[in-house]
């Protein structure tokens, strides 16, 4: 018994001694710890925030069109068709209004909407007598929603943009949005791109303002979808002592860096974006015109080269037949753009040496294969899925980690978000959570590095 008693007195002593030693490492812990959130609360207190340029993807900001006297409309009912809230100026939202969902008015639509290539200027224009803007180039205020009189159908980067003013981004001071025309694509070296080389020289100036209304610091680039194609070329054509100079970080939202199947089946049978009750064939021939669609064609140099994508009953078509399959949909005319200026803009995937951070849904059922019946591509295909976000496929959004594995000069974190969809990134609160705890670490990370030189 006394052995025991002993014993255990033994042991309590010695369960004491580990609890004391426990709580001074506790104590470390919590100096550690009030340390980091000193350190935190420093970088985050103040205007130490590296400002962020928001750039959305296609058709994540409102576009402004008006009628010159040029316009010939192509029916009575679109002559009629004048929408009412237009300013003093002529200038109406062209892209999002609610009429679109009405068939005529559909029609009316897809007409102004479309694009034209030239191949005499080697370029593509607004249909003749239709003008486009953006409107507020540098504010957040067209991409919060498509359509400010239907907020809650409509929201795009509200909440991204809540979430971003809650660790204390204030819009016109540190928090800036580029919203661009995306029917428009960029060109490589050689080709004229009006439209595309206009926004990349606008978003340069406002990065530069960006920087140096704060304090010379450097930006947070944060892009959705097309965006991030935008964003890397962007990088790409800007010297590298210049990214160094002004850009933090690229944070790369659900990027289909080697387009998607999806985005065939955009060009085979027209794609409502989800957008209920519109025939899809009503809008195909505007959405064939598009430059960025066709940018957004899935990339022979990140897709299987071997694996038939559209499946019909005469013939198959893989990533490297996509001439002979805009051919055959009907739409021949896309054959030399595609040729010319798409593929080579395909092939520029390099590294640009600024830090990125890819943040994507996974493990959403997702387009791989579209199998068309004997109706057709005017018909919807039945469609086999594979792994993605649901708009685009994995191999498209982690197609960076396989290219840039050998690179020296780049870092590349991927974050993936399981059963998060293309679009719900933007809405969904463990998405938002995790794309802001990323952006806190990226301003943290520099007052680290400041204290290390200090
Ligand atoms: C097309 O692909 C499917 C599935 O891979 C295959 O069964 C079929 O034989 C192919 N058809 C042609 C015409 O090559
Ligand atoms: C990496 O960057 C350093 C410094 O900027 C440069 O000297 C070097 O050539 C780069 N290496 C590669 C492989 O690009």
């Amino acid at each position: 018994m006394g052995y025991h008693q002993s014993s255990r007195r033994r042991t309590i002593h010695k369960q004491r001694k580990k609890m004391k030693g426990l709580l001074e490492d506790l104590k470390i812990i919590a100096i550690v710890s009030m340390a980091m959130v000193q350190q935190l609360y420093m970088c985050e207190s103040g205007s130490s925030l590296h400002p962020v340029i928001l750039i959305p993807g296609a058709g994540g900001n409102q576009l402004e069109a008006r009628l010159t006297k040029d316009y010939k409309s192509s029916s009575v009912f679109c002559s009629r068709w004048n929408p009412i809230m237009k300013d003093t100026q002529g200038w109406f939202r062209l892209w999002f209004t609610p009429t679109v969902l009405l068939a005529p008015y559909t029609d009316c639509f897809a007409r102004r909407m479309t694009l034209y290539y030239d191949r005499d200027s080697d370029d593509y224009r607004n249909a003749i007598g239709v003008q486009t803007r953006v409107n507020k180039f540098g504010s957040v205020r067209s991409l919060l929603y498509l359509d400010p009189n239907l907020k809650q159908i409509t929201t795009y980067m509200a909440g991204l943009v809540d979430s971003l003013e809650a660790i204390g981004y204030v819009r016109d001071k540190t928090l800036f949005g580029a919203p661009y025309d995306f029917r428009y694509g960029l060109a490589p070296e050689g080709h004229p791109c009006a439209v595309g080389s206009k926004f990349l020289k606008d978003l340069k100036e406002l990065v530069e303002r960006a920087s140096s209304s704060n304090g010379g610091k450097s930006v947070i680039l944060v892009s959705h979808s097309l965006g991030g194609l935008f964003a890397l070329q962007f990088l790409n054509r800007n010297p590298p002592s210049w990214r160094k100079h002004f850009i933090k970080h690229l944070v790369a939202l659900s990027t289909p860096w080697g387009g998607s199947v999806e985005g065939m089946r955009t060009f085979a049978s027209g794609n409502t974006l989800g957008v209920p009750l519109v025939n899809p064939l009503l809008v195909r021939t505007e959405q064939r015109s598009s430059e960025s669609n066709l940018w957004l064609l899935p990339n022979p140099t990140i897709y299987d080269r071997k694996t038939p994508i559209v499946i019909t009953q005469n013939s198959n078509y893989t990533v490297d037949e996509i001439p002979r399959f805009l051919k055959d949909i009907g739409f021949g005319e896309g054959v030399y753009p595609y040729e010319s200026r798409i593929v080579p803009l395909m092939e520029q995937l390099q590294a640009p040496g600024v830090h990125l951070t890819c943040v994507i849904g996974g493990g959403v059922k997702t387009p791989e294969t579209l199998s068309y019946g004997e109706n057709g591509f005017d018909e919807q295909p039945e469609i086999g899925y594979g792994d993605g976000d649901g708009t685009v496929n994995t191999v498209s959004l982690r197609a960076l980690e396989r290219l840039w594995a050998k690179e020296k000069n780049q870092t590349l974190e991927t974050i993936v978000l399981p059963g998060v969809s293309h679009k719900s990134i933007l809405e969904n609160r463990d998405a938002l959570d995790a794309i802001i705890n990323e952006i806190s670490g990226i301003n943290s990370m520099g007052c680290r590095h400041t204290r290390a030189v200090i």
